[in-house]
């Protein structure tokens, strides 16, 4: 166990979020990361629709009695449809990223759930606070899937998030072991969340090439689509990704990259493992995975090395101390 407000708010045992992913947030993952103490995430968005969700629920709810929450990335789609389905479900924590919070807060917060926000930015992290968000998630220019405009890092972005808001911060983009997560409470951030470190998980159902790929690529070798769209992303990289960075760099509009960047694609490379025909989203967290384990065997693996960095730092402290 490690005790933070966010594990005291949420009831967690770990203070481990797993972000929302589109397509590959599923309940099997979901209710893994809750079943190891941490906070799993569906992500509603790229689900069929509220049927889909109602079964995705269920069957999280058949492999776990732990709290799990519903993540809903905003400007894709239409959600009023899918929120209504999760909160009659009365899931008690729902994410929101992506977009402005405040047309959905008040009905989140009236039907019991706790609202987390996915942001890049102080301004946004306050608006969050200010419409009633009990959790603010700050996600560094080094994650994976959609990133801030302002290339903000996670190390200086947690810690300017922690001075500007009241509620519990959780630390977001290039997080993958343990001695980070003992970082990032150092910092004074209550948690992390990680997004690319879960893909590589057995419980995952993100293709075997897409989890294969992520173990195969470096640190430098992600790639940035949609920033001329003012949407930046973290990608693995491909030929196809070549193709959309070429035209972005050509000044195609919207409509002619739509074909290169629909969630089509993002499906084919991620679920059908088509990697060189689309895009799969990944931060430069890959250059520290190097297995693809269970959730249970990398939640205990992350506990570990956070209490093991925490007592590496304790006694260098000590050290010093009795020093003349
Ligand atoms: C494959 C993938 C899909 C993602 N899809 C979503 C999504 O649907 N909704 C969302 O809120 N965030 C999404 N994200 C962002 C993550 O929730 C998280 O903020 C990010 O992965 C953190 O950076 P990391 O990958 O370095 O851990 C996605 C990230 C990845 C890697």
């Amino acid at each position: 166990m490690i005790r933070t407000r966010l594990t005291s708010l949420l009831g967690l045992k770990l203070p481990i979020i797993q972000g929302g992913l589109a397509y590959l947030a599923r309940a099997e993952l979901a209710a893994a990361v809750s079943n190891a103490g941490g906070l799993g995430q569906i992500t509603a968005t790229t689900l069929d629709g509220p049927a889909e969700l109602e079964r995705e629920i269920s069957r999280a709810r058949s492999l776990t009695e732990k709290p799990f929450a519903v993540n809903f990335a905003l400007g894709h789609r239409p959600i009023d449809d899918l929120l209504a389905t999760a909160l009659h479900a009365k899931v008690p924590i729902i994410s929101l990223t992506g977009g402005n919070p405040a047309p959905y807060a008040d009905r989140i917060i009236a039907a019991g759930a706790k609202l987390m926000v996915l942001v890049a930015g102080v301004r946004a992290a306050k608006k969050a606070e200010s419409v009633g968000a009990s959790v603010v998630i700050g996600v560094g220019v080094e994650g994976g899937g959609h990133l801030g405009r302002d290339d903000i890092g996670t190390m200086v972005l947690a810690r300017r998030l922690i001075d500007a808001v009241g509620v519990p911060v959780v630390a977001s983009g290039g997080i993958g072991d343990g001695r980070q997560l003992a970082a990032a409470l150092a910092l004074g951030a209550e948690g992390v969340e990680m997004g690319t470190r879960f893909v590589a998980t057995q419980e995952c159902v993100a293709h075997a090439r897409y989890k294969e790929a992520l173990l195969n690529h470096d640190i430098h070798e992600t790639r940035v689509i949609e920033r001329s769209l003012g949407r930046p992303g973290r990608v693995l990289p491909s030929p196809h990704v070549d193709a959309i960075l070429e035209r972005e760099a050509a000044s195609a509009s919207v409509g002619e990259l739509l074909p290169y960047i629909s969630g089509q694609r993002n499906f084919d490379a991620a679920v059908e493992g088509r990697i060189e025909d689309g895009f799969a989203w990944a931060g430069q967290v890959i250059g520290l995975i190097h297995d693809i384990p269970r959730v249970a065997d990398l939640m205990h693996r992350l506990e570990q090395e956070a209490k093991s960095a925490y007592a590496v730092l304790g006694s260098a402290f000590d050290a010093a101390a009795d020093e003349p």
